[in-house]
């Protein structure tokens, strides 16, 4: 079984987009990269990235159905999306939101967000090393792995 990795809207632009915020890896280079660090643990990753908020929506319906775990950056829809919200809250597998950036220490209204309270966990604020961070917690999750 696979992890689904989905990337919402403008995170196609990484790379070119306010790399002061962002960096400068394009989110080809952080799918190349994950799927590296997941081959390494012995997994398989379906990395994709949409605009459009229902296409996020069938893809979060779909990795409820197929995938063993989720990691979702649903960039600014985070900060809106009841759909994504629900969508969330149907999947029963582990499920991370992640940021990029840390969203609790720019504008205010990134400080909300829809989607937290529908997943598992939150990483924000470690720029593209978060997706490797956030594949090895998730697999922990997924694996029930104790502490430590
Ligand atoms: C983002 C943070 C969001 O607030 C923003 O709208 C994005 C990217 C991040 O990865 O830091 O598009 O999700």
């Amino acid at each position: 079984m696979t992890v689904y990795v989905l990337n919402g809207p403008n995170l196609n632009l990484l790379g070119a987009r306010e790399p002061e915020i962002y960096g400068r890896a394009t989110l080809e280079d952080i799918k190349n990269a994950l799927e590296a660090h997941a081959a390494r643990a012995g997994t398989v990753i379906e990395f994709r990235q949409s605009n459009h908020e229902g296409v996020l929506v069938d893809w979060v319906q779909e990795a409820g159905a197929k995938a063993k775990g989720l990691i979702i950056n649903p960039g600014a829809y985070t900060h809106t999306s009841i759909a994504l919200h629900d969508a969330l809250k149907a999947v029963s597998t582990p499920k991370i939101e992640l940021h990029l950036s840390n969203v609790h220490a720019r504008e205010a209204f990134r400080r909300s967000s829809m989607v937290s309270p529908a997943v598992t966990a939150v990483i924000c604020g470690l720029g593209a090393a978060g997706y490797l961070t956030a594949l090895d917690a998730l697999l922990r999750l997924i694996d029930k792995k104790p502490f430590p």
